[in-house]
């Protein structure tokens, strides 16, 4: 039997990269989305197109049936959602995998300042809804903020001489590799609608985010708390970007941290 190519939008990066290897080890040809040229190997045939621009994506989305679409960035994917909903539509797609975050529906963006510090969590909520209201058979899940990314912001802020942290910010950081497992069960199963969150193991306030990494890597740091103005500060210091009672996640940021920084004991 022949099945038909599954596409990954953003294939190459943090989330989209391990999708792709999964499915591949699950049997199934993939092909990839990406802005960037890159030459077809290990089975992966790639695809130029942009999903800002629509440049591309009605041949990426030729003769498919299943898109995970884990293409995203801090704007915008709610205009990215739009394009792919319609080429979608155009090639009658049979299910639509979507990666969302953890807060998309509870953290208001209201004011200029929301917008400037948060307007991701609008535009995560714009691409939900225009999903939701596709026709489309889709399946959606939102995840926390993976470990990946609370490493290169904690990276960043070790680089500073005073650590500024939000004040009253909590995470519960997940793996990318988790989140990719369920995406991939959730393309190769039938379209779900929202399924239910997906959050690391344990809620860490920010501070202790970042002296956990300064302590694996030998550092010392004076951590300040700052205030964080405005609505989307306040959901997020009520704990909206958090999902306790979806602790589903197993590996730890100790762990990860471990993992990554291969720290010798
Ligand atoms: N990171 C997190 O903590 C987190 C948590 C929850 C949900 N999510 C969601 O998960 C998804 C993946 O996140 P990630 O951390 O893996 O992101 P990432 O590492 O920054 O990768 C982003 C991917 O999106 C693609 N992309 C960006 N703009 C594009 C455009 N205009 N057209 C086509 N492709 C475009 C990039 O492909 P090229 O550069 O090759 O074109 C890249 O493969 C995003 O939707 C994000 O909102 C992330």
């Amino acid at each position: 039997m022949t099945t038909s190519p599954i596409l990954v939008t953003g294939g190459t990066g943090t989330l989209g990269r391990l999708v792709v290897k999964r499915l591949s080890q699950a049997g199934r040809d993939v092909r990839v989305l990406s802005r960037q040229q890159e030459e077809d190997r290990d089975g992966l045939e790639f695809v130029v197109g942009d999903l800002s621009t629509g440049s591309g994506v009605a041949s990426a989305t030729r003769g498919v049936s299943t898109v995970v679409h884990c293409a995203g960035s801090q704007k915008g994917d709610d205009d990215k959602a739009r394009v792919l909903v319609h080429a979608a539509e155009r090639e009658r797609i049979e299910h639509l995998v979507h990666i969302s975050v953890v807060g998309a529906d509870r953290i208001p963006i209201e004011s200029a300042v929301d917008r400037a510090m948060f307007g991701y969590f609008g535009f995560k909520r714009g691409a939900e809804n225009i999903i939701r209201e596709s026709g489309l058979p889709y399946s959606m899940v939102r995840a926390t903020q993976f470990h990946d990314l609370n490493l290169a912001a904690v990276q960043g802020l070790a680089k500073l001489p005073v650590i500024p942290s939000p004040a009253g910010f909590s995470f519960q950081p997940i793996s990318a590799d988790e989140v990719a497992a369920r995406l991939v069960e959730l393309a190769l199963g039938v379209p779900s609608g929202l399924v239910a969150d997906m959050g690391g193991p344990r809620v860490y306030t920010m501070v202790e985010l970042i002296r956990e990494y300064l302590a694996r890597t030998g550092q010392r740091r004076r951590i300040v708390q700052v205030p964080m103005p405005g609505r989307a500060a306040a959901a997020f210091r009520s704990g909206a970007n958090l999902t306790p009672e979806h602790a589903v996640g197993r590996q730890s940021w100790e762990e990860f941290l471990t993992q990554r920084l291969e720290v010798r004991t």
